[in-house]
């Protein structure tokens, strides 16, 4: 399975900026092509700018979030279409600070998911437990809870338009960075369930980490069983240092 290196800048960078960086990350790679899938989810204002910028290189952009709807009197809100015109192929759904500081629901992040990928976009579904979870023995339960109540059922095969993107709360935007262990426990607990609910195809579902991924600790991450690519927040908003990553 080909190996995915996101990047999700959140709510930095005007136009001007997506666009410096974009080009640097696309220079980057047309010197040197990736084997892995590179994917930068921009915030909505940038998505035409980076998506004009990755036009012929193998970079895609994607959006950090979607409303479940074609269109409507839903005020400030976008839509998939809204975000397939602007250059968006990917979406992320339900990241966990739209969960707990947007106080999303699992049932509307399932409804966010289903519906960006029957419109048409490909949908990276964030996944993870709090600090209190993990501690109270929860994580497993929790992983299932978000991925049964986010995970699209009987849209046709997921393969190649769907992926997870596993991050604990507690390293996100913290600079603690889960363990191997812990990332490895957690990883196969989602294959697990993944495999559950979807049989054989489960195997072939990307499975990201996400949290404090940094130049120095991706390669010993991206090695790890079960971790199909990276989701990077804070290190990704620096040309050079997503490229260290998508080269670790
Ligand atoms: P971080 O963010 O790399 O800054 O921890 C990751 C994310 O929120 O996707």
């Amino acid at each position: 399975m080909q190996k995915i290196i996101a990047a999700n800048w959140k709510m930095y960078k005007t136009r001007q900026e997506a666009r410096e960086t974009a080009a640097a990350v696309a220079a980057a790679l047309s010197g040197q092509p990736s084997p892995h899938e590179v994917i930068v989810f921009a915030p909505f204002t940038a998505i035409a700018d980076v998506a004009a910028a990755f036009a012929g290189s193998q970079a895609l952009t994607g959006a950090q979030d979607v409303w479940p709807a074609v269109e409507g009197a839903f005020t400030g809100e976008i839509s998939p279409r809204m975000l397939q015109d602007a250059g968006a192929a990917w979406v992320l759904t339900g990241h966990s600070e739209r969960r707990h500081v947007l106080d999303e629901s699992d049932e509307l992040v399932g409804r966010k998911t289903a519906f960006a990928l029957e419109q048409g976009l490909k949908a990276m579904l964030c996944i993870g437990e709090t600090l209190e979870e993990r501690e109270a023995g929860r994580l497993e339960a929790v992983l299932q809870r978000q991925l049964e109540t986010g995970l699209p059922v009987g849209d046709g095969p997921l393969e190649g338009r769907f992926a997870v993107a596993y991050e604990p709360v507690w390293a996100i935007g913290t600079g603690k960075v889960a363990g191997p262990g812990e990332v490895l426990e957690a990883h196969a607990a989602v294959r697990r369930l993944l495999c559950g609910r979807l049989g054989d195809s489960g195997h072939r579902i990307p499975i990201l980490y996400g949290g404090s991924v940094k130049p120095a600790n991706a390669g010993t991450l991206i090695g790890l069983d079960n971790v199909d690519g990276l989701l990077i927040g804070g290190a990704s908003l620096d040309a050079q240092s997503f490229v260290q990553i998508i080269r670790a």
